[in-house]
């Protein structure tokens, strides 16, 4: 580490004109404050025992109910009919539920939510929206495609934040044209994840890579100067700008002219024409809270886990961010966050890259006056931040958000007198999978699918313990939450192979019918006996494209095979899909609207949900 400091502040030293080149991007990171326009109120509380979406969002979900998923529910039911064997019928209930002869307000109002586990989970994630995505032919011969189209919600944290986020910002691409981008895209254009440049070390050059570092700092310095305190999520946040924003194609992304995504916030996403033309789900993204006052005694048992199930759950949609756990249930507008009080409006702070890197902040996890975390490579950024931008006493490794909520809930909220708050990585409380803000009974949802690519196991598998600690997470706000039963630790999921197949949860249980219905798919093993290449460390920060194309391509199978069928061919026995398994995935996705009209569930689907549910 001394060596990359020593070697970044001579980069400094040497180019003092860096400082210059950056400056671009400096003055697009740095939030702007201006007296708030007439009428903005920053603040927005809610009852938690009654509680509302902004008007924003319940405007965003009634137009896309009504406008878009009348005909995309429609293309799904023909995906899944065409793809099943004639020997196959689905319920009629089936087709009149997403046909829409039940009606708009029967069709089932479906949350998709991806999970941590950085670039894993991000291809992981972006494998099975592939698969569900009614745009990729591939997908819908195979009885799946459609789905993603007729999702209501798309929630992610970290390495699942960097999918969502990326996607909805480049106006909803296909996921490879996502993650392969385009390498003639202009600059400030879509230019691909850039997966095969490392995060923190882009180059195998030392003076390189500690240049790029202090390129990386010097990017935060307008925000600095402008007042906002800077920390490692910032840093964090302006590299994984060039992976995750618009801005940086594989040829300049050492360019550091440019500003690289600097200046786009989530925002003014609203402002995309596949926003404004209501073709994506909602987004959602997650983070979790550190706090002084939290209670340690409820920090969970699981590898992830560090911050306790009782601190409050963040989320920034577009429109607004803030928590609907009870004990806070307030918001404030995400264009205005960073507003240091009720006049002085701050524009510019919802920067996409400083959530992209807040929703995957796991430094405080580690100990960062430890001789480890020195040596790792995001070590030397905290002396950096320390040797340029000095801020005596501000924490480091979480990220700093002035406290909108100050003064509010004060019997409740953990922070109601802390002018920061302070965020971290969405997974810290062990809930990888971001399922919270799909539980919250405004949304209505029915049904979540839930993607689970945690490395739980020694093999870098996912076990289940995200959904054992959603439930005791539940169980806590039993008047705000209510999640379907699930095996009340990892052991189950593993000894009954629930991650190695699509299991459903929720399905007979008449005390989880207030609940969603789980279908929960993991990165859980190696589809039809194939070699595994899905279970890459969380580590590794750089790929190639022929190992995303593997990892994608065995997604496409575990997300296609259900619970695999033994098949003769000749005299070997091999593993095959389950044929059934579309219309199976297609009965769970409208159990709850069924169930809600009071109809029977009957023929393929009574037998498919016997399988696949667990109880
Ligand atoms: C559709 O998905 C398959 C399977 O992952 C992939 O090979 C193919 O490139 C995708 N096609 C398009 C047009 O995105
Ligand atoms: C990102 O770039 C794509 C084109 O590659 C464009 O359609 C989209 O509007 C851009 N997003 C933002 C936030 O500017
Ligand atoms: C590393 O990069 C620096 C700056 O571009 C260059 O001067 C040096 O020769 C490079 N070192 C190696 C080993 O390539
Ligand atoms: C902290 O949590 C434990 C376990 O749920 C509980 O018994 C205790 O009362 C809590 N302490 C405070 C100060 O809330
Ligand atoms: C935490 O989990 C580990 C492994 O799952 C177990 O060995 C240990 O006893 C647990 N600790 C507590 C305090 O429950
Ligand atoms: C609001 O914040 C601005 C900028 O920090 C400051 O100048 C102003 O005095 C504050 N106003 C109040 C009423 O606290
Ligand atoms: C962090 O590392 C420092 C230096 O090695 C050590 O003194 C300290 O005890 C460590 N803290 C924790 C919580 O492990
Ligand atoms: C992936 O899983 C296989 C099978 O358990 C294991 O041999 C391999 O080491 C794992 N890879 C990683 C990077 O964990
Ligand atoms: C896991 O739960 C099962 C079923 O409730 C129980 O029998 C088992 O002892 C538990 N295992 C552990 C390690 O807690
Ligand atoms: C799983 O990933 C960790 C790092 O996250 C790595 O140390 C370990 O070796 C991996 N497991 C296997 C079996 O490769």
């Amino acid at each position: 580490m001394q060596m990359l400091l020593a070697l970044a502040l001579l980069a400094l030293s040497a180019h003092p004109s860096q400082v210059a080149a950056q400056a671009a991007a400096a003055a697009a990171y740095a939030p702007s404050l201006t007296p708030c326009p007439p009428g903005t109120s920053l603040l927005r509380e809610t009852d938690p025992t009654d509680q509302s979406l902004s008007p924003g969002e319940s405007a965003y979900i009634s137009t896309r109910r009504t406008e878009m998923l009348p005909e995309a529910w429609a293309n799904y039911l023909t995906a899944v009919l065409q793809s099943i064997d004639e020997s196959i019928t689905l319920p009629e209930y089936v087709s009149d539920i997403m046909g829409g002869s039940c009606g708009v307000p029967n069709l089932p109002t479906l949350g998709i939510a991806t999970s941590g586990g950085s670039y894993r989970a991000a291809i992981f994630g972006a494998g099975v929206l592939n698969t569900i995505d009614g745009r990729n032919a591939t997908s819908v011969r195979a009885g799946t495609g459609g789905l993603l189209q007729s999702a209501s919600y798309l929630a992610g944290l970290s390495g699942g934040g960097w999918l969502v986020g990326s996607l909805i910002q480049a106006d909803f691409p296909t996921l490879p044209d996502l993650i392969f981008g385009n390498p003639t895209a202009s600059a400030d254009a879509w230019g691909g994840w850039n997966a095969q440049t490392d995060i923190l070390q882009p180059s195998s050059n030392a003076t390189i890579d500690s240049a790029y570092l202090v390129d990386l700092v010097e990017e935060t310095m307008g925000k600095h100067a402008a007042g906002f305190p800077v920390t490692l999520a910032d840093i964090w946040g302006r590299t994984l700008s060039r992976h995750f924003a618009n801005g940086t194609n594989s040829l300049n992304i050492l360019d550091n002219s440019l500003p690289h995504g600097a200046g786009l916030t989530f925002s003014s996403i609203a402002e995309l024409p596949s926003f404004k033309s209501h073709e994506q789900p909602f987004p959602i993204i997650l983070s979790e809270s550190q706090s002084v006052h939290q209670n340690s005694s409820l920090i969970q048992n699981v590898s992830s886990a560090v911050v306790p199930l009782s601190n409050p759950i963040y989320e920034f949609n577009v429109f607004e961010f803030g928590s609907f756990d009870p004990m806070l249930s307030a918001f404030t507008p995400t264009k205005f966050l960073g507003s240091p009080n009720k006049s002085i409006c701050a524009t510019g702070f919802d920067q996409i890259s400083f959530i992209e890197g807040t929703t995957a902040e796991l430094f405080n996890g580690e100990n960062t006056t430890s001789a480890a975390f020195f040596a790792s490579p995001v070590g030397p950024i905290v002396e950096l931040i320390e040797a340029l931008i000095p801020e005596p006493g501000l924490e480091m490794d979480v990220a700093l958000v002035p406290n909108p909520f100050f003064g509010v809930a004060p019997s409740m909220f953990i922070d109601s007198n802390e002018e920061l708050l302070s965020l971290v990585d969405g997974g810290e409380d062990g809930e990888v999978i971001p399922i919270q803000p799909l539980l919250v009974k405004a949304r209505g949802v029915d049904v979540v699918l839930a993607i689970d690519a945690a490395a739980d196991t020694d093999d870098n598998f996912s076990d289940g313990s995200s959904l054992v600690t959603t439930q005791k997470r539940a169980a806590l706000f039993p008047s705000s939450y209510s999640f379907p039963h699930v095996p009340a630790n990892q052991s189950v999921f593993l000894a009954q192979g629930l991650t190695k197949r699509p299991t459903f949860f929720g399905c007979n249980a008449p005390s989880d019918s207030a609940a969603p219905l789980v279908i929960y798919m993991a990165n859980g093993g190696a589809p039809l006996g194939q070699v595994p290449v899905t279970n890459v460390s969380t580590d590794q920060l750089s790929f190639a494209p022929e190992q995303i194309d593997a990892m994608l391509t065995q997604t496409f199978d575990v997300a296609t095979q259900g619970i695999p069928i033994e098949k003769t061919v000749g005299r070997q026995t091999v593993l095959d899909k389950d044929p059934e398994w579309p219309a199976c995935l297609a009965c769970a996705v409208v159990d709850r609207s069924r169930e809600r009209q009071g109809m029977v569930r009957s023929g393929i689907c009574e037998s498919c949900l016997e399988r696949y549910c667990w109880s």
